[in-house]
């Protein structure tokens, strides 16, 4: 099968003009829901965002009911987001799952014939790299390893440590958050990401592995009439944007 065969859909620029910049950080919600069908599409759109080796290391702890909806909501400081949305979301990254979806990237391979060099990055490159050891003894030998090397030649510089898979695996989750965030806004729906939580607290009343890390609670819901605090606003690009 050619990859390439699918023809490109027409896209019109400003609709995705239009998703983008009418996307706010909601802080009031209506009480109206989230339909299943719109957030079942949003969670698959997510999904689809880029993510490392396409070894997909998030999860999305979906909270409706209003008992623990309440309880999650006070996890999150009390913040009006979490406590009026319909529908709150703990996108979670996993530094723990890349050995399983090593193997999922594997069964999953969508083509009929997996290319050698797919079967050899899964079974044999991705378990040296992401490998840190016990206490992180493979990773500072890689990194000690890379800095010989890498005085003649351009090598990876990590992810050599524990905090570097954190780094990792919150990279590729926080672009599936943005994906979810724009989808819901295609809808016609609103969110607001959140880090003002207290983790410890999150992760115990959704029943979240040790070793996952919270990236964000997004909050989700149609808009209220005084949901949006602020005009939005943006630094000068000339500080910021840099075209060498
Ligand atoms: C990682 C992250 C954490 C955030 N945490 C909070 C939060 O805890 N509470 C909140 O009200 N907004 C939070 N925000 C929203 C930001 O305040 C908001 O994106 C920023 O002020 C720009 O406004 P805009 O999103 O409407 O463009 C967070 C945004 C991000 C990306």
């Amino acid at each position: 099968m050619n990859a390439n065969a699918g023809a490109l859909p027409e896209i019109n620029v400003e609709e995705f003009q239009k998703v983008v910049r009418s996307r706010r950080s909601v802080r009031r919600f209506l009480s109206e829901p989230v339909p299943p069908q719109v957030l079942a599409d949003c969670l698959e759109l997510a999904t689809l965002a880029p993510n490392s080796s396409n070894l997909q290391p998030w999860e999305f702890y979906v909270v409706q009911t209003p008992e623990l909806k309440a309880r999650l909501a006070e996890a999150c400081l009390g913040q009006n987001a979490a406590r009026t949305a319909p529908v709150l979301i703990a996108i979670v990254a996993r530094t723990d799952t890349w050995r399983r979806h090593a193997r999922l990237a594997l069964e999953h391979w969508p083509e009929a014939t997996l290319p050698p060099i797919v079967d050899k990055y899964y079974r044999k490159i991705a378990p040296i790299h992401y490998n840190q050891g016990p206490f992180g003894v493979l990773g500072a030998a890689k990194k000690a390893a890379g800095l010989v090397l890498g005085l003649a030649r351009p090598v990876p510089r990590g992810p050599y440590s524990p905090a570097e898979m954190n780094v990792w695996a919150t990279k590729s989750t926080a672009l599936a958050a943005q994906n979810l965030m724009l989808a819901l806004r295609a809808h016609g729906y609103d969110s607001c990401p959140m880090e003002g939580f207290d983790e410890y607290r999150v992760k115990k009343l959704l029943g979240i592995p040790r070793r996952g890390l919270v990236t964000m609670v997004v909050a989700a819901g149609r808009r209220a009439e005084n949901g949006v605090y602020n005009q939005q606003y943006r630094f000068d690009q000339d500080q910021l944007v840099h075209y060498l």
